[in-house]
């Protein structure tokens, strides 16, 4: 399957979820699809897609809507993170802020939505009980109080603050990197690999979320509006600890691309251990890299 075929499939979940269906609230369904449908890199449940083709699975409608699951939470995680209370921010994806579009309650429901629906689309995809009790268990760790929400408030928290590498990987670690392992993961459950490969994968997908992270941050203070579809520069105004401003840019910049590397080695680990089709994997991780 190419990449507008995967990209078609999780599309049409998410859309069937909130379009086709007698809807209680339709203003409900309107701001959830407006950000919904904003146009997202969409990496998240398109690495999913892949590692589960790199391990020679054949994607279903299934496996199409355990990602469109994650980027839910992810685009529910978005929507509550620009709000004024957390980081204040007028543009998502190059359109308006759900809140400055739908006012902060619609904004708030559409985000509490887009994070308690995705348990009842994998709940009801056409996958093995056994399976599903596991990957909606991953998914509630990765998001909530052991994952991006315990993330957030730390990152909330440590904003004025001198936050040591250490403090700030945790952050990282947590509000980024394990909605970006799940990916990984979830692919493993669904493979059903050995818990060792399982535990490799997810760390792969860990690193992977630390470097896109770093890579944010640098991006807030060198990318432009159309580049990134959000207000650059803005960590600087709320004096968030980032990478940037720990490491300078270079060393931001050194560093990412580093943990990239090692996730290359890891993943050639892999390969030798089982049949694994990598090559779009790490296309995926190259364009994550920063040049220059
Ligand atoms: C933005 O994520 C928030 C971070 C975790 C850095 P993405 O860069 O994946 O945002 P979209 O989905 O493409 O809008
Ligand atoms: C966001 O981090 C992480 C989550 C939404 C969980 P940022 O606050 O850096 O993301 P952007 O820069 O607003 O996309
Ligand atoms: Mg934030
Ligand atoms: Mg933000
Ligand atoms: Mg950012």
């Amino acid at each position: 399957m190419n990449k507008d075929e995967k990209l078609a499939l999780i599309e049409s979940a998410l859309e069937e979820f909130y379009g086709s269906r007698e809807q209680i609230a339709p203003n409900l369904s309107k701001a959830v699809l407006y950000s919904i449908q904003a146009g997202g890199k969409r990496i998240r449940p398109f690495l999913l897609l892949e590692v589960l083709e790199a391990l020679q699975v054949s994607i279903t409608i299934a496996h199409a809507q355990v990602a469109a699951a994650l980027e839910m939470i992810h685009t529910g995680s978005l929507i509550h993170d620009d709000l004024p209370a957390m980081d204040n921010d007028d543009y998502r994806r190059g359109r308006l802020t759900n809140h400055k579009k739908f006012g902060e309650a619609l904004a708030i429901l559409a985000g509490d939505a887009l994070f308690l629906d995705p348990y009842a689309l994998i709940a009801q995809a056409d996958l093995p009980s056994e399976v599903k009790v596991d990957l909606i268990a991953c998914l509630s760790f990765a998001s909530g109080s052991r994952g991006m929400v315990a993330g957030q408030v730390l990152d909330m928290e440590g904003e004025e603050q001198d936050l040591t590498l250490q403090e700030l990987q945790t952050i990282h670690a947590n509000k980024t990197g394990k909605l970006l392992a799940f990916p990984f993961e979830a692919a493993a459950i669904i493979a059903g690999l050995t818990p060792e490969l399982r535990l490799v994968l997810t760390q792969v997908g860990e690193r992977i979320g630390l470097a896109f992270q770093v890579r944010d941050d640098v991006l807030d203070l060198t990318a432009s509006f159309e580049e990134i579809g959000k207000t650059p520069q803005k960590d600087l105004a709320a004096e968030k600890s980032t990478y940037p401003a720990l490491l300078g840019l270079e060393g931001a910049s050194d560093f990412c691309n580093r943990t990239l590397e090692e996730v290359k080695q890891k993943l050639d680990q892999i390969s030798q251990e089982i049949p694994f089709k990598k090559e779009t994997i790490l296309e995926i991780i190259e364009s994550l890299r920063i040049n220059g």
